[in-house]
């Protein structure tokens, strides 16, 4: 992993999540990210996902008050920054989950999961190079899992998304950009098997791929 990539999120993480989830704003351009976030509590709060899970790139861990509700999860987190691992260890300890609820701050490339139900992911695929994701599966395995990433699309809202990273970071260090994937690339990358896509209009250019007990139209 490139060294810098823990102080970039370090720096971004905080304001980013409180920018994206909280911050009211006339004409909300952040629907797609709080929708995602909305179908991944649902999925968690199906029941049907067993009992131990792994959440990558976790960030401040905005699903712990839906992990507080299930007494039956334990619920593994990890971050490569420490910034938004100390803000997850925070939250967890002020909603009473520390002891079924443990945070790592390192990277997916670095730490392996063993007898996990599932796993799952908000917005990291976006940042991980094609020999990363071959990591991350490798060291997770898990009868399901489901992830978000951007869906290559010849949209305005796309070409917007693109001009906002180059403007605020990309201009600095275009070797550290989001990536946007084919379903073909995804597909390809989690080797085909019994991989679904989820995409709604609310989602904008946001995408699920997923191997759950249900459809995501379902829920
Ligand atoms: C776009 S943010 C999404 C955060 C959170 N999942 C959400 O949806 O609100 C991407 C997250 O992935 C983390 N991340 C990026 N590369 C990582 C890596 N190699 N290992 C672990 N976490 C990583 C970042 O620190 C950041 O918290």
């Amino acid at each position: 992993m490139k060294s810098h990539i823990k102080e970039f999120w370090d720096k971004k993480i905080i304001g980013w999540e409180q920018d994206k989830y909280e911050r009211q704003k006339k004409i909300d351009v952040n629907v797609s990210l709080k929708e995602r976030l909305k179908i991944a509590g649902r999925i968690l709060q199906s029941g049907l996902v067993g009992s131990k899970i792994v959440e990558l790139g976790c960030g401040s861990g905005r699903l712990l008050p839906i992990i507080a509700k299930l007494p039956h999860i334990h619920y593994v987190g990890i971050d490569v920054s420490p910034v938004a691992i100390a803000e997850a260890q925070k939250r967890a300890k002020e909603l009473g989950i520390e002891e079924r609820v443990n945070l790592i701050a390192g990277s997916i490339v670095d730490h392996s999961f063993e007898k996990v139900d599932l796993v799952f992911s908000l917005g990291l695929l976006d940042w991980l190079s094609d020999e990363e994701m071959n990591l991350m599966i490798k060291n997770v395995r898990a009868p399901h899992f489901f992830h978000s990433f951007s869906e290559q699309r010849p949209s305005l809202s796309q070409f917007l998304h693109r001009l906002y990273v180059f403007s605020f970071y990309g201009h600095k260090d275009p070797s550290y950009v989001p990536r946007y994937y084919t379903d073909e690339e995804m597909f390809g990358l989690l080797r085909g098997e019994n991989v679904k896509f989820y995409r709604s209009k609310k989602l904008s250019f946001g995408t699920f791929c997923y191997d759950l007990p249900f459809d995501l139209e379902t829920i």
